[in-house]
């Protein structure tokens, strides 16, 4: 559950958000005034503060002003008419989470409370880099035992006692955005903000102006200034997330601030100072991005100087139960159940799993098997076909020649309804992804065989290999 407080003069105001807002994980407050709002807070300690740039008695600025001073991690989002836009700006620059602009436009407010809310847990949730292994309590941790994982906690011990960029890598779903915010959170920057910015999900022409801010007229459709992240985060640690997506000005920028905590807005020659903390992620291998030249290579030693690699969950097998463990405990509590028990050979199956999901593959699982299972513990056939090799696809006889298409119409089809079932799987790199470590395999890692079996050149082949990251599995000649 999360706490809003909502300062505002307005009645109707009140009224709209409170029907807006209508939901059980939001428990909404109102105050009429600043003076008000500000007794509210030690009390309600709210998640969220949205609040009217303009209203009678001590003004918006000034309020948030004083909310920096009693917290200086609690989100704050100004509500403007048009025409006081300057004043969220300035609010900005004073370290407000985000403005919006009066009358709202419901799914924007939605979409910017909810978000706000996600980064007000980010920042809160402590997370555990202590080895977790047996704890009776459930608490927010990083779990793991391997070599690999203590190698990780060491690193995450040092990096928080410095102020260091830090470089994390590692396959999707292998714990990147855990191992921030834990580093983070044993910073002694935790009491400042922690601000995320997935570089992937951002246009390419925006990402520039939302890590640094714009000024009015910057290009076509900046018709007002904006302030970038860097500002807003000033003495606090930003996040950047999936970092191998940016333009070379944003390289340029980010090398810049990384050097010398300066840069300018897009559009904008006043040079701007910030002291601001970057810990940034990637998946992709951003060595190969270098040699391609599409990262800048003095960037990347500069993130480089530490670097968390996180190795994918295959490669470290024995963190497994451990991790199964620790997700039924954590589902237990979010529904107020005794955890359930995993039956005999569950265990097996989910140890022997190649997990190209990584970590959050096996949360998903055990959360969907919490939910599918009718008895007292989770069995084998509660885990999706793929694991329990039940549903194994090829159950009918080999295609041959002549009914080959159709075959294979029919197991696209499962395919696709399995596929279906994962909100987030992308089928077709996945299953190109398992047929060319199929035919490598078959071929003895020879390429020429191997991208003839699949159809494909040589060269096409070779380029699959790369973008799936697979030369070091196979240890291909
Ligand atoms: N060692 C771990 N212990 C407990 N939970 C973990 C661990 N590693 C990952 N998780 C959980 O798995 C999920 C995925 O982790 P996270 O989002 O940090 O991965 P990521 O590497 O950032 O993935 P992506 O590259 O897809 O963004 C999260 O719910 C996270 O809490
Ligand atoms: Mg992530």
């Amino acid at each position: 559950m999360s706490r809003l407080l909502l300062i505002d003069d307005e009645a109707d105001v009140q009224y709209s958000f409170q029907r807006i807002l209508d939901s059980p994980e939001i428990e909404l407050t109102t105050a009429s005034s600043g003076e008000e709002g500000l007794k509210v807070i030690p009390r309600f300690k709210p998640d969220l503060v949205m609040m009217d740039v303009r209203m009678g008695g001590m003004t918006g600025l000034e309020t948030l002003r004083r909310i920096r001073q009693m917290d200086s991690k609690l989100l704050v989002i100004l509500m403007t008419a048009y025409g006081t836009t300057q004043t969220a700006i300035e609010a900005m620059k004073l370290g407000a989470y985000d403005y919006l602009l009066k009358p709202f436009d419901v799914p924007k407010l939605k979409e910017i409370v909810l978000g706000a809310l996600k980064a007000a847990r980010d920042m809160k949730q402590v997370v555990s880099y202590q080895p977790l292994l047996e704890s009776e309590d459930y608490e927010q941790g990083i779990v793991g035992r391997s070599e690999a994982m203590q190698q990780v906690f060491k690193l995450i011990g040092q990096l928080a006692a410095s102020d260091a960029t830090a470089l994390i890598t590692g396959e999707s779903g292998t714990g990147k955005e855990l191992v921030a915010r834990a580093i983070y959170h044993h910073s002694n920057r935790s009491p400042q903000a922690f601000l995320t910015v997935n570089c992937a999900a951002i246009p390419e022409q925006l990402l520039e102006s939302e890590l640094f801010g714009h000024e009015r007229g910057a290009f076509t459709g900046a018709t007002v200034q904006r302030i970038g992240k860097f500002e807003q985060c000033n003495r606090g640690t930003i996040f950047m997330d999936e970092i191998g997506d940016m333009t070379p000005a944003t390289q340029t920028k980010i090398l810049r601030v990384l050097q010398s905590g300066t840069f300018e807005r897009v559009g904008g020659n006043t040079p701007i100072q910030v002291d601001v903390r970057v810990i940034a992620a990637t998946n992709k291998p951003l060595e190969q991005a270098v040699a391609a030249r599409h990262f800048r290579e003095d960037l990347f030693y500069r993130l480089n100087v530490v670097r968390i690699h996180i190795p994918p969950l295959r490669e470290r097998r024995e963190d497994i139960p451990l991790l199964v463990n620790y997700f039924l405990k954590k589902f237990a509590r979010d529904q107020q159940r005794d955890p359930k028990p995993i039956g005999p050979g569950v265990s097996k199956l989910l140890e022997k799993y190649h997990w190209p999901g990584n970590v959050r593959e096996l949360e998903n699982v055990v959360r969907r098997a919490l939910v599918v299972t009718k008895g007292e513990a989770i069995l084998s056939s509660d885990l999706p076909a793929e694991i329990n090799g039940q549903g194994a696809v090829l159950t009918t006889a080999l295609p041959t020649a002549d009914n080959a298409n159709s075959d294979v119409a029919a197991l696209a089809r499962q395919l696709f309804q399995w596929a279906r079932r994962e909100p987030k799987m992308k089928i077709i790199p996945a299953v190109e992804r398992e047929l060319v470590i199929q035919a490598l395999k078959e071929t003895d890692g020879n390429q020429v065989h191997a991208a003839k079996l699949l159809g494909m050149t040589r060269a096409t082949l070779r380029k699959r290999v790369e973008k799936f990251g697979i030369q070091r599995e196979l240890s291909i000649k």
